[in-house]
């Protein structure tokens, strides 16, 4: 019988999934936060399930002796050394699709939040300030909302987008102009989105064409005024440069949920007040943690009994 171990938090569906498939499975979910155990007793397992807590370094995955599968209860698999999982053969499967509209639906609520500076409005309505005249928004309607990244996610934004008037254009390499056609936005070169867009928002994986692809350059590139909301990965917005961008007026607000360095419990963002922060809760739904925990289990099940790949 194969035995799977659950290193992280995850739905306990995902266990009787395991159960009901014929798999063994320990769930431990506050091991992957502990290294040095998790180290001791990977190699007694052949398949593991993680979110983001476990790290599958080279090291922990030299003492995966067993190990034949990782499936990531999610979509970034930047926790897990890829080229050392392949070089031992260790495949490794996410799930695309079951918290897109959980993230989607994250990236949509900072740009209306951004749009009425409502964290801020309502720190100061329970301060007792009553400041009326302070908090004027901008509506979205008939604006345009540039996407970077048209795939799972970035497709579902849009079509939240449009069904709040905006208009939608869309900076993807990968997109076609039938698919840009069936998903009904735009689309454009970087350049273009950046002259043209009210609002950006990101949904590309950070890999080395995407990192920083909004720095100092592409900022001076916006509309002033421009707002971006980032719910993918930190390091696709330089920092630094955003921070310059935001004081200077160029970019009259950002809502960030991701950041270069998490947990981000420090950081020079957090102090400006036309930022909006939240702690990569993207994902963070009931519903979205339990169909990427159903998922997961069921793929790496049917990989450990029929060899069967899903997602890899
Ligand atoms: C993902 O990669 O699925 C999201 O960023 C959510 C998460 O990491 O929990």
């Amino acid at each position: 019988m194969p035995k799977v171990l659950v290193s992280d938090k995850l739905s306990m569906a995902a266990v009787q999934i395991f159960k009901d498939n014929g798999v063994e499975v320990d769930y431990l979910p506050d091991l992957g936060k502990d290294k040095e155990k998790l180290l001791e007793v990977i190699g007694q397992y052949d398949g593991l399930a993680i979110r983001s807590a476990t790290k599958m370094t080279e090291k922990v995955i030299a003492a995966a002796t067993r190990l034949k599968v990782i499936g990531r209860a999610g979509i970034g698999v930047d926790n897990v050394d890829i080229p050392a999982a392949t070089k031992k053969g260790i495949i490794v499967m996410n799930t695309p699709f079951g918290n897109s509209i959980t993230t989607a639906e994250h990236a949509i609520a900072m740009m209306m939040a951004l749009a009425r500076q409502l964290p801020e409005a309502d720190a100061s309505t329970r301060a007792g300030k009553w400041e009326k005249n302070r908090f004027m928004g901008v509506e979205v309607t008939n604006k345009t909302l540039g996407l970077i990244g048209a795939g799972n996610i970035g497709s579902i934004v849009a079509d939240r987008a449009q069904g709040l008037k905006m208009k939608v254009v869309a900076f993807d390499p990968f997109l076609t102009p039938d698919r840009a056609l069936e998903i009904g936005v735009e689309k454009v070169t970087l350049d273009e989105l950046l002259a043209r867009a009210d609002f950006i928002t990101l949904h590309t994986p950070l890999i080395d064409a995407t990192r920083n692809i909004i720095d100092a350059a592409a900022l001076a590139k916006t509309k002033k005024g421009v707002r971006i909301i980032n719910c993918a990965r930190g390091g696709l917005i330089d920092e630094a440069a955003l921070y310059e961008a935001l004081k200077s007026g160029q970019v009259a607000g950002a809502a960030l949920d991701v950041f270069l360095e998490e947990p981000a419990t420090a950081n020079p963002l957090f102090e400006m007040p036309n930022v909006i922060c939240t702690p990569h809760l993207g994902a963070s739904t009931g519903e979205a943690q339990e169909n990427v925990a159903l998922q997961v289990a069921e793929q790496i099940s049917a990989y450990l009994n029929a060899g069967e790949i899903s997602n890899a």
